[in-house]
This record gives C-alpha cells, structure tokens and sequence, in this order.
C-alpha cells in the first residue's frame, strides 16, 4: 500500500514467516549463511604491555576484540586472534637495571616476583630514571645489551615477560578468552627493513638526526606537518615502526586480507599515520581492508576517569572479582527470599556466570565510540538492559520447554509454526532478523547491535508470553507456540555466545 509520498508499505504474508521458522527450527546455524568467500582475518586486540598492570582501557579492547572475532569466526572467516603485547622498548632497561640492584634474583629465578611487586618495582624504575642521570646511562646500557642478545640480559627479559604472562592468562582464562601472542619483540628483526625500504621509496626524510616521514593532513598548532618517527636520532626504533613492520609481516606472512586493530581512541592518530604511510610506500596491497577500531573510555561514576578510591588505576582482576562477589551478594539474596537452597557449587558458577557477563555486556551494549560509566549496580539489575535480564529469559523460555517436554529435534512434519496473534508475527519477524544484525556488526564492528537486537528480543518474546497462553492453548497452536519458545532460547543462546557471554539453564 502507499503511505504518502515516498512511502510503500509492504506485508509480509505469515505463510512466508512461518515457512523461514520452520526452516530454521532445526538448523544449529538457524539459518544464517557462511561467508560465501571466506577470507583471514587477523584482529589485533588486548595487547597490554609487560611489567605493567593490564587496565581497563585493555579490558576494553579484550571484550570488544574477542567479540569481533567471535562473530567472524561464527560467519566462516579464517580469523587470527594477536596479541600485539608491548614486550620490547627501553622500559625494560630500566627495569632490568633497577631489579640488579634491587632484586637481582628476579633476574635470574622464575617467580621470585609476582606481577604486583613488578609493577610497584617499574614505577619505582622509571622515578628513578627520571631522576638519576646516571641511572640513564646505565639503562640505555642494559637496552643496548638486550637488542645485541646478550644471554643474561635475555635471560631477565624472558623472566618478565613470564611473568606478567602469567599474570595477563588469569584474566584471559576468567573471560574466556583466547589469543595468540605475537609480542612487539616478535618483529624487531624485521626494523631496519622497513627503514630502508621507506628509504628506497624517497619518503623518507631525516630531521634533526631523526628519520620520519613528514604525514599528509596533520599538522602541529602552527600549522607545520607533524611526522611519523620511524628511527630516532639514538638509532632506536618507535612503537610505530614495529607497527609497519607487523602490518608488512601480516600481509605478506599471514596473507591477511582485512586486518582489524581494537585500541582505545586516543591511538587512532598513530594508525592513521602508520597507515597512511604504509599506503604511499605501497605496502598495502587493493584487496586488503584494514579497520582501526576505536573505543572510548571507561568512567566512574562521578563521571571521570575510572579509578579506586584511593585514586590509583583499578586492577582488572579486582574488577572482576568484585562484579562475581556482587552477583553472589545478588544471588545469596534472591534464593533466601525464594527460600531456595542450592549447592556452593551451583552459586560460585551462577555468580561467576552473571558477574562476568554482567562486566562483557555493559562494555559491549554501549556504542564503542562513546565513553561509558561502570556502575555495578547497573550493570548487574535484573531489569533493563543487561546481561542478567538476558541471561534470565533464557532461563525463563528453557523452563517452559522442559515443561512442555517436547523434544525439539525429532519434531514430526505435521508440527509447525503457527502464527496468529500480532505479539507472535511481532517475535517471527525479530527471530529472523538476527542474519541481518550479524551481517551488520560483521561490517560495521559495532557489537551494541547485536545487544541491542538481543534486548529487543527478550522483550518481544516477554510481550508474547504475556498475552499467548503456551502450555495451557490447544494443539496445534500449543506446540506452535513452544517452537516460538525453543527459537528465541536458540537464537539468545547463539546471539550471547557470539557476545562471549555463557547462558544458564538456571539461575
Ligand atoms: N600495547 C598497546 C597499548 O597498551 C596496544 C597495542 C595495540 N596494537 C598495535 N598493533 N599497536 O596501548
């Protein structure tokens, strides 16, 4: 029908909905395609830096990343997950100078330090360096001897590394998240390379000892082109000259196609000039794609940066554990007013679930380019958008399919979807949009999409319940309405996991 100018509507006849339900009843994909040409993929996130505390700007960027490569790897890319840590660069000659004197069999014996005392010895390292002229010295030293693979200093290197490696996989295994890591150090062979062959190109110029590549489009407040540094006038390298030659080496090594950086916003200078510069020296080849993708920051509650109380940066482990110690506290407390009793063992993992779920989502819902508040409180509310309101439909619909005690993969062909009521139409067509959602985030990297459409659904499908009997109607509608069930529980169960968030079967 027109409706106004410019205007058509179109209705979709239910025969069609019910046809596509029924289709998708069965398939564990339910019904979304795999890419048709499949393409590697790397996605370069989390990345925190050795001997310092992961923060939640890297908490960010594990959540957002690992989502990303979730829903690709769902839609059939070849996707590698890097984990770009910062494991190379001068800190380390002040540290491993500062531990000599300080510490010396933190140089020599694997755990004789744990992450903490690593970070408190690192600030401690760099007053002293500011401070101490000798002390410079003295680290440039200590650098000098690593890059030149003295054994001792490589040695301490490698003890640190562990170190915070070990420290880093507690919260990876706590988010359940996978990586591959492919630290800075990884490509420091590679350096003089990439400075000759921008040498060869006749881009490069030197400046006051320094070579760098004066960039197109940014400019200091006086209006002069600003540089890309890619060697100083020490002879050292820069943070962005391991990324030209990380870039090179995914290309040309890992044959990636499209190549997806999750950092906070504040670098989106530093890629846009990694990458402009990577483009004029014609390292990137038509076909691949590349996509810096930027976030915002994370806020207290009184709206500036996230901090403890005692004004120090938050711990992600404490972060982490507090969200699990809250759900619990929520939990405890809800099963003493239902007068439930429930195993110590069914509580620490439903605390652990909604906890770090809770944490994921509230990240993930949120457009990505905009800063956001942490509130527990919020983020852990049964009601609203959240992860324990999604996380309690599942749990809900499960229910009443157990209830309803139809076994959903053996379903005969006179069982079908049904759809008459405009609260049923109304969740048919939400179920069969999630291909369109995935589609979206796949192209446009914005999760809260696909959270958004997650919430929408949990309230299509409440709005169903409330106004169709399931259990209680007449066959065929009965058995109809429990299909409704079972799909949205499905399509909550895929769409959660591609967030990496666990569903419970109770809660
Ligand atoms: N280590 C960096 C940081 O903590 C992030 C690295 C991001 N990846 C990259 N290829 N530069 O800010």
């Amino acid at each position: 029908s027109v409706a106004g100018p410019g205007f058509i509507n179109f209705t979709i006849k239910p025969a069609y909905l019910e046809a596509q339900l029924n289709g998708i009843q069965t398939d564990s994909r339910l019904g979304i395609p795999l890419a048709k040409d499949p393409k590697r993929v790397v996605v370069d996130f989390s990345s925190p830096n050795i001997a310092k505390e992961m923060h939640v700007g890297h908490l960010r960027s594990t959540i957002i990343g690992d989502c990303i490569a979730r829903i690709l790897e769902f839609q059939g890319e070849d996707v590698l997950r890097l984990n770009h840590v910062g494991d190379w660069g001068t800190q380390f000659g002040m540290l491993i100078s500062y531990l000599r004197e300080v510490c010396p069999e933190a140089l020599t014996t694997a755990n004789a330090l744990d992450l903490g005392d690593l970070v408190t010895f690192y600030k401690k390292a760099k007053q002293r360096f500011d401070q101490d002229e000798a002390f410079q010295e003295t680290a440039r030293q200590e650098v000098v001897k690593l890059q030149a693979g003295a054994e001792e200093s490589r040695r301490a290197w490698q003890l640190l590394c562990e170190q915070s490696r070990r420290e880093f996989q507690v919260i990876y295994n706590c988010l359940d998240v996978d990586l591959t890591e492919r630290g800075e150090s990884f490509y420091n062979p590679l350096l003089p390379a990439v400075v000759e062959d921008l040498e060869k190109t006749g881009l490069l110029v030197e400046d006051a000892g320094a070579k760098c590549v004066f960039l197109e489009g940014f400019t200091n407040k006086d209006g002069q082109p600003l540089p890309l540094i890619v060697q100083k006038s020490d002879g050292g390298y820069n943070y962005a000259t391991t990324d030209l030659a990380a870039l090179r080496y995914r290309i040309q090594q890992d044959h990636a196609e499209r190549i997806i950086y999750v950092t906070d916003a504040g670098q989106a200078n530093h890629f846009a000039g990694v990458l402009q510069v990577a483009r004029k020296a014609g390292c990137i080849p038509d076909n691949v794609e590349i996509d810096h993708v930027p976030f915002g920051l994370v806020l207290g509650e009184d709206g500036k940066r996230l901090k403890t109380r005692s004004g120090e940066t938050v711990r992600l482990k404490d972060l982490l554990d507090e969200a699990i110690a809250r759900a619990r506290t929520d939990l405890e407390s809800r099963l003493k007013e239902e007068n439930r009793q429930e195993s110590e063992e069914f509580i620490a993992n439903v605390a652990k679930v909604i906890g770090i779920s809770a944490v994921k989502y509230a990240d993930l819902s949120q457009n990505r380019n905009s800063n956001y508040i942490f509130s527990y409180d919020k983020m852990l509310a049964l009601q609203g958008n959240t992860a324990p309101y999604l996380l309690y439909a599942y749990v809900r619909i499960r229910g009443i399919s157990r209830k309803g005690d139809i076994n959903f993969e053996n379903l005969g062909e006179d069982c079908k979807v049904i759809l008459q009521q405009e609260t049923e139409l109304v969740l048919a067509k939400h179920l069969l949009n999630m291909s369109e959602i995935i589609a979206s985030v796949e192209q446009d990297l914005l999760p809260n999409r696909l959270c958004q459409y997650l919430y929408e659904l949990s309230q299509k499908f409440n709005q169903f319940y409330e106004q169709c009997q399931v259990l209680k109607a007449e066959e065929p509608v009965r058995t109809s309405r429990l299909m409704l069930c079972d799909l949205t529980a499905q399509t909550l169960k895929l769409g959660l996991s591609l967030l990496g968030i666990q569903v419970l079967d109770r809660m």
